[in-house]
This record gives structure tokens, C-alpha cells and sequence, in this order.
């Protein structure tokens, strides 16, 4: 049975085994992509609509119970979930504040997930990365199967690929690049079981995504990580990503970065390699009122307060939309490809 360590190097597994995963009701198969390299990626796969598109919301930085609008969005995502059929949700992180998870019992599962995302049409697949503060809990709790039992929308993993026809998302772990919360944890206890040591950790982590994102043939190509790698909010640029990561994402031309970290929502679209970032964090606690100078000519949208992201795809083109807090849309963008590319 599949175990929740995607990047794995067990080379029992060939490339035409298929696990089945009870995931939400439906049955998610876990492909096996072989790269030419040592590892071997694990990835789930979701199916596209009939009509061969694919919609879902983006949130992050959210679990407060409740508290800070909390509530107030979920109805929006609710409706806007409706109307866009979506899915699936993906949450780029910082699920649960302020320290994540104390176990698998934490009522905090219930009081800021189940009973604040109610609406039928959240009552979808979401996927879920881990953001810092999720590190400063029991990080396994997060990770643990024992959480789909409760809520079987519930999956976290470090870092996954999931694969749906022509779009593959590269869920990335990026709190471990993060230098600070390892030489400057201030009052903070984080939780690295499973991350130690580090270096390894990192390099099979990057060496893999790489291998990935390489072999992959999906028209798009999108990585999701917490931290961000372009941004004008209170954290600005992760450093360690600039330079680790963003050589990744070029060299392997991935179409969106979407992340969290920055309580706020964001589109850039870097100038240099076209890649076009997008912040999703404004899940509840907002308006940090910091906003750093940015080029113009790159940011398309900056708004400090709470909101969340939806995408519509299909082969030819992703659609992206950004709401506030009564389901305004602040923004909208509509990306091409052309299916006649032949790269
Ligand atoms: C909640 O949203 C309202 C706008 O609907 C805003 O005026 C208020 O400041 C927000 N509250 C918090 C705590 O962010
Ligand atoms: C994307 O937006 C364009 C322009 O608004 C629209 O014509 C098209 O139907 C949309 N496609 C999807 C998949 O939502």
C-alpha cells in the first residue's frame, strides 16, 4: 500500500503498478512515474470533466476557526464553488494556526476545516500543502490518514505530483528551505521529523521535482508550494526558493508557481521567464497594510485583504479569477497555449 513518502526509492514498484487509494469516495489511482534517474515519483491522478476542462479554488493561510473572516469566506468559496462546478480545492498551506495540529484529535481539524468549508460544493477533494506554521504542530497529524477518517476530503503530503490528463500539479514542501526556522526558530519548536537530516532532505527533494517536471508531458505545468517565490507582501521574496528553486521552475518551463505565505492575493508575471506567480493567501487573517515596491510592468494585481483564487482549464486555455470577501472578482486573467505547439 502506497505510504505517504511521495519521493520514494523503493524500485519494487514498476512503472505499470497501479495502487488504489479510497480517497473521497471516488477512486484515485497512484501512478508511478519512472524518470530516467534514481527516483521514482509518486503521483495521484484526478479525472477532468466530461468536457474535458477542469476547475478548482485555490486557498491559503487560513485555519482560525473561524475567526478573522474566516467564516465569511468559506460562503463565497461555497458559491463560487457551485458555479464553477469545481473539482477540487487546493490550500497552499498554513492550515492550521497558530501552531498546526497538536495530534490527530486536535478539535482544531473540526473548528477551522470541517464544520467552516460546509458547503456542498467544497465537498470536494483538497489537497493541502504544509505551510510553517503547520511545522510548529505535530506534523504527522497533518500527514496522517487518520484525518481522512474524520474528513475524507482531507489529504496533506509533503510533496506529490497530481496528474489530470493535460495539467499536472508539483505539490512542493518548501518550509524545509526555509534557513531562518533552523538557525532563528525564535520561541518556536518545529516538528522535522521525517526532514532530517536537512541537506539530503532538500537535495533528493529538488533533484526529484527537477527529474519530474523534466519528464513530464502535460501542456501545463504547475507547482504549488507555501512560501513565495515573487512578492510584494510583508514576507516578500523566500530567498532560499530564488535561488533553489526558481532555476527548477524555468529550466523546466512551468507555466504558474501558486503559493501562500503573504496573507493577501497576487499575480505576477515575471518579465524575464514568463512565468507567472500567484499568491493565494488571504485565507482569513489579511489587511498586514506592507506592501513593497514591485515593477508595474509585472504586478498585475496586489489587494491586501481576504480572498481565494479559482482556475478554469482546458488544453488551450487557463482561466484564473481572484474574489474578496463578498465574492467580488478583483481580477481576472486568461492564459493560451496554442495545440498545434509543437514544443
Ligand atoms: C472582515 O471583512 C470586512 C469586510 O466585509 C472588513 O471590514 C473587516 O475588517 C474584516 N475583518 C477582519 C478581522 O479582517
Ligand atoms: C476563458 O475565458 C475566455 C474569455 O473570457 C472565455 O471565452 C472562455 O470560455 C473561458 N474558458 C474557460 C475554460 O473557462
Amino acid at each position: 500500500m502506497a505510504s505517504a513518502s511521495i519521493f520514494s526509492d523503493d524500485h519494487d514498484h514498476n512503472n505499470k503498478t497501479l495502487v488504489f487509494l479510497f480517497l473521497f469516495g471516488v477512486t484515485l489511482s497512484i501512478c508511478f512515474l519512472n524518470s530516467s534517474a534514481s527516483a521514482e515519483i509518486q503521483c495521484l491522478r484526478h479525472p477532468v470533466k466530461a468536457d474535458r476542462s477542469l476547475s478548482f479554488l485555490v486557498v491559503g493561510d487560513w485555519g482560525r476557526r473561524g475567526l478573522y473572516n474566516q467564516s465569511e469566506l468559506a460562503l463565497q468559496m461555497g458559491i463560487v464553488g457551485e458555479k464553477l462546478d469545481i473539482d477540487f480545492v487546493i490550500s497552499t498551506g498554513d492550515n492550521f494556526y497558530e501552531d498546526g495540529l497538536t495530534d490527530v484529535n486536535d478539535p482544531a481539524f473540526y473548528e477551522s476545516f470541517s464544520n467552516i468549508y460546509t458547503a456542498p460544493s467544497l465537498h470536494k477533494q483538497w489537497y493541502n500543502v504544509l505551510g510553517n506554521h503547520d511545522y510548529r504542530g505535530d506534523v504527522l497529524a497533518q500527514l496522517s490518514p487518520d484525518l481522512r477518517e474524520k474528513d475524507k476530503r482531507w489529504l496533506c503530503l509533503r510533496s506529490f505530483i497530481l496528474h489530470a490528463e493535460f495539467v499536472e500539479f508539483f505539490f512542493v514542501d518548501t518550509t524545509p528551505f526555509v534557513d531562518a526556522y533552523f538557525t532563528h526558530p525564535k520561541d518556536h519548536t518545529y516538528d522535522w521529523r521525517g526532514v532530517l537530516p536537512r541537506e539530503n532532505y532538500l537535495s533528493k527533494l529538488s533533484k526529484d521535482l527537477n527529474s519530474a517536471l523534466r519528464h513530464s508531458t502535460a501542456k501545463w505545468k504547475i507547482v504549488v508550494g507555501h512560501h513565495t517565490i515573487k512578492s510584494a507582501g510583508h514576507h516578500g521574496i523566500t530567498q532560499e526558493l530564488v535561488s533553489q528553486l526558481l532555476p527548477i521552475l524555468e529550466e523546466n518551463n512551468v507555466d504558474f508557481y501558486v503559493n501562500g505565505h503573504d496573507h493577501c492575493l497576487e499575480h505576477i508575471i515575471d518579465s524575464k521567464n514568463q512565468i507567472q506567480f500567484l499568491t493565494s493567501g488571504g485565507g482569513s487573517k489579511a489587511w498586514r497594510g506592507d506592501i513593497k515596491w514591485w515593477n508595474p510592468e509585472e504586478l498585475k494585481l496586489y489587494y491586501d485583504g481576504q480572498g481565494f483564487m479559482s482556475m478554469e482549464i482546458t488544453e488551450e486555455v487557463a482561466n484564473f479569477s481572484y474574489y474578496d470577501i463578498s465574492g467580488n472578482i478583483l481580477h481576472k486573467w486568461s492564459l493560451s497555449k496554442k495545440l498545434d505547439s509543437s514544443v
